[in-house]
This record gives C-alpha cells, structure tokens and sequence, in this order.
C-alpha cells in the first residue's frame, strides 16, 4: 500500500495486519477497564450521529453501532488496511449503522460539514500526535460538534513494573517520542499528555470539562494480565523499528530486551500498573 509522509509519523506501522488485531484486542481491554463506550454524564439524542477519530480497525464504532441501532457511527483512521478491516467486520455482521473512511485527521479542514456529530470520540492518538498538532485537530472538531455535544478525549502514559527490560524498553521509547517532538514533558521523563488533556480542550473553546482517571493492575496475579502480556507481544515487537530509527537503540539491543520483557513479565512476582485518563467536554453555542 503507498505510504505518505503522515504513514511515517504513527509510531507503528499502521499497514500492518498484526497492528490491526492488537487494536482490536486492546478495544475490548480499554472498554472493560473503562466501563462503557461514553462517559457516564453524556447522554445521546435518538438517533444521535456519533464520530471516532483515528478508529484503527474500528472496535469502538462497531460496538457502539450493535449496542445503539439508532446511532450512526462514523469512523475515520488514515491506515487503508484498518478501514478494510472494520468495513468487512460490519459487512459480515450486517451492521448497517456504521460508515468508516479512510481519511488523514492531520489534514485540516476534517472532511464533515459544521455541526454534524452529537459526539466524538479521540483514543490513544498520542502515538502520531505532536504538540502543536492538537490545537488544530480539536478546533476542527469542535466545528464538527452541534452545539450541545460532546468530545472525550482518552490517553495513557508509560506504566511502572518490576521488570528491569519493560522499564528500559520506556526509557528508550520516552526518549525516541522526546527525539521525534511528540511528548509534552519538557524534561522527557514521560510522555506527558494526560495532565495537558483538560487545557488542550478547553484552548479549542469546550467547556464543562470532566475526567476519569483508570488504573490498571497487570501484575501476574491480576486477572488483566494475560491480555495485558498479549498486547505486549505484539505491541514491543512492532515499536522496534520506530526506536531504531530515532537512534535510541540498535535491532540487537532492542530484540534482547524484548525477550528479556516477556520472560520478566512470566515471573510470579511480576508486578506492574499502567493508567489511562479520560478528559471529556461539551460544545456549548457560544464559546468562553
Ligand atoms: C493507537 S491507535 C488507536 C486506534 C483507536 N483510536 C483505538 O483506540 O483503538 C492510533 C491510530 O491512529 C491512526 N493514525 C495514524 N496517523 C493518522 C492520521 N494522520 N490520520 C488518521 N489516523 C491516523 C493509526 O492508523 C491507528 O489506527
């Protein structure tokens, strides 16, 4: 498939069947862990037309769409295999409420006419998001909000364990996202995004914010570790080329402490917490 400039800015390769499944996967893991598709406080019209920005293979929207037949979904990710995958998801189901597009959501202005979505929903985009991407892609969305909706934003930060490679494995991945200009941490300790989401949506004019923060425990004796321990099989495979080439490691540095985090992660006393916040706000008529 052609790849374009804004292919290379996603930290993995999101042409990738193998990215694909795990973002399905990881769907599941997030909406059990959060608890529901929407915020508890948004309540959607009937018939309410609902976004996803960056969708991947579409988990979110799919779910959405069987859960709420009067809701048209939409969902949108720049990765033609992705949108492929979703639409042949919703086909073999017959969902007919869900529409997914292949479209790039850093080029502005997003392809919907003004106040067309009752709510949007932005997931784990820091994996292609710089800074100063974020003021223009939410503004744009809150063109695409009808007054009265509203827009959730969901990030996550590096998680804490036990296991010597896990916590190289992010010391190398924070400096590679610090290399690329893509973390708000000005020391480079830590990706940095949760604690700007709140200013980040109220600097494109929404109003009445609220978070949710979510912590995960996927210690070895936590029923979330097994899936936690999938996604990383696949999750620490794939970056590898993204820290090759920041320069932050080398193929054999890289493939060793791969290794060394999945035995690590096996041990009894393995222990490890992750966290994922969720920022939400609405679109009120006239701006603060
Ligand atoms: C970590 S995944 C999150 C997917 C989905 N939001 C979820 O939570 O499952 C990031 C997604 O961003 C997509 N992406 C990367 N660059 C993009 C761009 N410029 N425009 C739209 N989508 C993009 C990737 O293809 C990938 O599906």
């Amino acid at each position: 498939m052609a790849q374009t400039d804004a292919h290379q800015s996603y930290v993995f390769d999101l042409e990738n069947e193998a990215e694909s499944a795990r973002l399905l996967h990881q769907n599941s893991l997030i909406n059990a862990i959060t608890g529901g598709l929407i915020p508890e406080t948004v309540h959607l019209p009937y018939n309410a037309r609902v976004l996803d920005v960056a969708c991947g293979p579409g988990g979110w929207g799919l779910d959405m769409a069987r859960a709420n037949p009067s809701v048209e979904v939409v969902g949108v990710d720049l990765s033609q295999l992705m949108i492929a995958d979703a639409g042949m998801q919703a086909w073999a189901e017959g969902i007919r409420n869900v529409t997914f597009r292949v479209m790039d959501v850093l080029a502005s202005p997003l392809g919907f006419p003004d106040d067309t979505f009752d709510f949007i929903l932005i997931r784990l985009i820091s994996t292609f998001m710089k800074p100063s991407d974020w003021p223009r892609l939410l503004r744009e969305c809150r063109r695409v909000l009808r007054p009265g909706g509203s827009i959730q934003l969901l990030e996550a930060e590096w998680g804490t364990t036990s296991s010597f490679a896990f916590e190289r494995i992010g010391t190398l991945f924070i400096r590679a996202y610090h290399l690329t200009g893509r973390n708000f941490s000005t020391e480079g300790r830590n990706i940095g995004i949760t604690p700007r989401l709140k200013y980040l949506l109220k600097g494109a004019g929404f109003q009445d914010m609220k978070q949710q923060a979510h912590f995960i425990d996927f210690s070895a004796d936590q029923r979330l570790h097994e899936d936690i321990y999938q996604d990383i099989l696949v999750a620490f495979k794939l970056v590898q080329p993204f820290l090759i080439n920041a320069g932050v490691t080398t193929q054999e540095e890289i493939e060793s402490l791969y290794q060394r985090v999945l035995l690590e992660m096996r041990q009894d006393d393995f222990s490890g917490i992750g966290s994922l916040l969720s920022v939400w706000g609405q679109k009120f008529r006239t701006p603060l």
